[in-house]
């Protein structure tokens, strides 16, 4: 199997798809597969969870992004909260990060129980994705605005075009972004809890 070029993770509603469809855009020759979308097109689904979300058959959805990232060719760019799941090998990855707050409105706009809000609002403050990325990417980068997404992946394309002769490491963006601050939003969570709120923190 060809290794992706890059994952793009995080907990679902920070931003994933909205800032890898403009990497899309401003690059050309990357192709896009979110991970969502094999889920979906051959239904490798095992039931439902207690939110009634569809739970994965992993093997069976590892084994059909494979195929696809296979038949992608160009520079591909893998997308979905379940990237670290799938143990596939990648060059990069970013973690795109979120503010707690921001998070639950967003989840909570598209109709998230709030125990399922909660579940996610921990994975976010813990970094359950960015954790769990870095065991299978040569590099892994961590962002929290969509600003920074596309300077850190402008960053990885120049490096893998060439364009710079030296590491991606030792980009300015990278430099600057990637320094491994801020990982777990405890704090956030802290104040989440001290001034009230709807999902039992
Ligand atoms: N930087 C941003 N500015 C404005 N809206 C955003 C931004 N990032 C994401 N959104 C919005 O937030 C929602 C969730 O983003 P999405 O990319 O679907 O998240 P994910 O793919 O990580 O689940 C979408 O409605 C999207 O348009
Ligand atoms: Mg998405």
């Amino acid at each position: 199997m060809v290794k992706p070029f890059l994952f793009v993770t995080g907990t679902p509603g920070v931003g994933k798809s909205y800032c890898s469809a403009r990497l899309g855009k401003a690059f050309k020759g990357i192709r896009i597969i979110e991970i969502n979308d094999v889920a979906e097109r051959y239904r490798t689904y095992s039931g439902k969870d207690e939110y009634g979300s569809r739970i994965v058959r992993l093997r069976e959805l590892r084994m059909r992004v494979m195929q696809e990232i296979d038949r992608a060719g160009g520079i591909t760019v893998v997308v979905g909260h379940l990237a670290p799941e799938l143990g596939i090998r990648t060059h990069f990855a970013i973690v795109k990060r979120e503010s707690l707050k921001k998070l639950a409105a967003r989840l909570k706009k598209r109709g998230y129980a709030k125990g399922k809000i909660r579940e996610n609002l921990i994975a976010e403050a813990f970094d359950y994705c960015g954790e769990k990325i870095t065991k299978f990417a040569d590099f892994t980068c961590e962002v929290d605005t969509s600003r920074q997404f596309d300077l850190v992946a402008k960053s990885i394309m120049e490096h893998h075009a060439g364009k710079k002769a030296h590491g991606v490491e030792s980009s300015a963006a990278i430099r600057r972004f990637c320094n491994g601050e801020s990982k777990y939003k405890l704090e956030e969570l802290a104040e989440m809890a001290r001034s009230g709120n709807e999902f039992g923190f």
